[in-house]
């Protein structure tokens, strides 16, 4: 077969072409992987069996019958678990079920974005939100985080200003709940002047929540959604960090006015209906049981790759521990570019996100880079930590030496 040429049928604005999928490296802190060891997988068998005993006749229809939002139980568990965690007041027609929350960013960017117009999020941010907001030609506005959160002095500062060039941003895209990656979490204070912000700028809300579910004592403050007296907030969420990724659901929530123009753009003719029964079947009785044990490996795994890396990095290595979820933000010293670091990691089989995937000021996240510890395991923790600490050595004359070394020594 000879190669067909599409490159002249391909029009102007697609994205640049995928590179082939290398397969993960051996150490791998990339990727919003899960815990393999706390995949509840003998629960979800069962769950699995059980709904499609009772109700697998009615894949036979779009939606299960269920209508265009998604499974009908699964959303009225959503109902009571956002009531009871977040402080939402939502009925099941105010939830949509997704491919995951990704497809919620889709959607939401899809209709409220349009090439040229200005968007606000934290400075630090999910590179799939930034990649999404430039290959839409959205003019993105970062906002700097603090301890908190996005600073809400900057935040006002920055709507102030579009204000007086006559720019009306569309929308504040907030992580306010375990950010990624800072890990920060919003006070209640701070997310009460968000809303009030927003309100007077006439600027719609855009809460990403989906590592909600992954703060260790289990305690949040209030959902944006849920405190927003002016109806201007989109709430999404996912089950990919309280269950698993590769299940691809998440959700939506919405007031009608926004979530009939959504609907519309969602094409697919469905989500995938037996992730969303086995999941209905599984949360009911086991949810609120399965989340302290993961929220309890995963601390374990976030203590293992923080003592790693004081032991291999010493004071060159600044983060802060953080209260949940699955990732350090990590600060090397400024000589160290961590996109290079990156490259040669990655020949070493060690994989990690360089800071200027993360952020819209490159300046300030060059020598940062992003660990996930969720997936790899202790030991493969330990190892890789050692491993990236004598690549940044040999690239970057940093750490020195390591503490074990100095031990080694003594
Ligand atoms: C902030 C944020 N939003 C959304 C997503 C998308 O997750 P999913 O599509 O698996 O629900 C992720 C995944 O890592 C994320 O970190």
């Amino acid at each position: 077969m000879t190669a067909f040429d599409f490159a002249p049928l391909l029009p102007a604005h697609l994205p640049p072409p995928a590179v082939r999928w290398p397969g993960l490296a051996k150490y791998n802190f990339t990727g919003g992987n899960n815990d393999a060891d706390e995949v509840p997988v003998d629960d979800l068998i069962a769950a699995a069996a059980a709904s499609l005993k009772r109700e697998g006749r009615n894949l036979a229809t779009y939606n299960l019958a269920h209508g265009p939002h998604g499974y009908r139980p699964l959303r009225e568990f959503l109902v009571g678990k956002l009531k009871r965690d977040a402080g939402i007041a939502c009925s099941a027609d105010d939830i949509l079920l997704l491919s995951g929350s990704s497809q919620a960013l889709d959607l939401v960017n899809a209709a409220l974005v349009t090439r040229g117009d200005t968007v606000i999020c934290e400075k630090d941010n999910y590179q799939s939100t930034l990649t999404r907001f430039a290959r839409l030609g959205a003019k993105v506005v970062g906002i700097p985080l603090d301890s908190d959160g996005m600073r809400m002095d900057a935040l006002s500062t920055a709507l102030a200003d579009c204000k007086a060039r006559g720019v009306q941003p569309k929308m504040i895209y907030t992580i306010p709940t375990v950010q990624n990656p800072t890990a920060t979490i919003m006070p209640e204070p701070r997310r009460a002047e968000l809303l009030r912000l927003s309100e007077e700028y006439g600027v719609a809300v855009f809460e990403d929540d989906c590592y909600s579910d992954l703060i260790w004592d289990g305690k949040r403050p209030p959902a944006l959604y849920a405190m927003s007296k002016a109806g201007n907030v989109i709430h999404i969420g996912s089950f990919s960090k309280s269950i698993a990724p590769a299940l691809r659901v998440g959700f939506l929530v919405a007031p009608w006015s926004i979530m009939s123009r959504i609907l519309p753009l969602k094409t697919d003719a469905g989500s995938g209906a037996v992730e969303q029964m086995l999941l209905a079947e599984y949360c009911a009785p086991h949810f609120a049981t399965h989340l302290p044990v993961l929220r309890k490996a995963l601390r374990a795994k976030v203590e293992t790759l923080m003592e790693s890396l004081n032991e291999q990095f010493g004071t060159a290595a600044e983060f802060d521990d953080p209260k949940g979820g699955i990732f350090l933000w990590v600060k090397l010293p400024d000589n160290v570019d961590t996109l290079k670091l990156y490259q040669a990691a990655l020949k070493e089989g060690v994989a990690i996100n360089p800071g200027n995937d993360w952020s819209t000021d490159k300046t300030h996240s060059h020598s940062r880079l992003r660990l996930c510890f969720a997936s790899p395991t202790h030991q493969q923790i330990r190892e890789g930590v050692a491993v990236l600490a004598d690549v940044c050595r040999r690239e970057f004359g940093v750490p020195a030496r390591s503490a074990n070394v100095e031990r080694a020594r003594a």
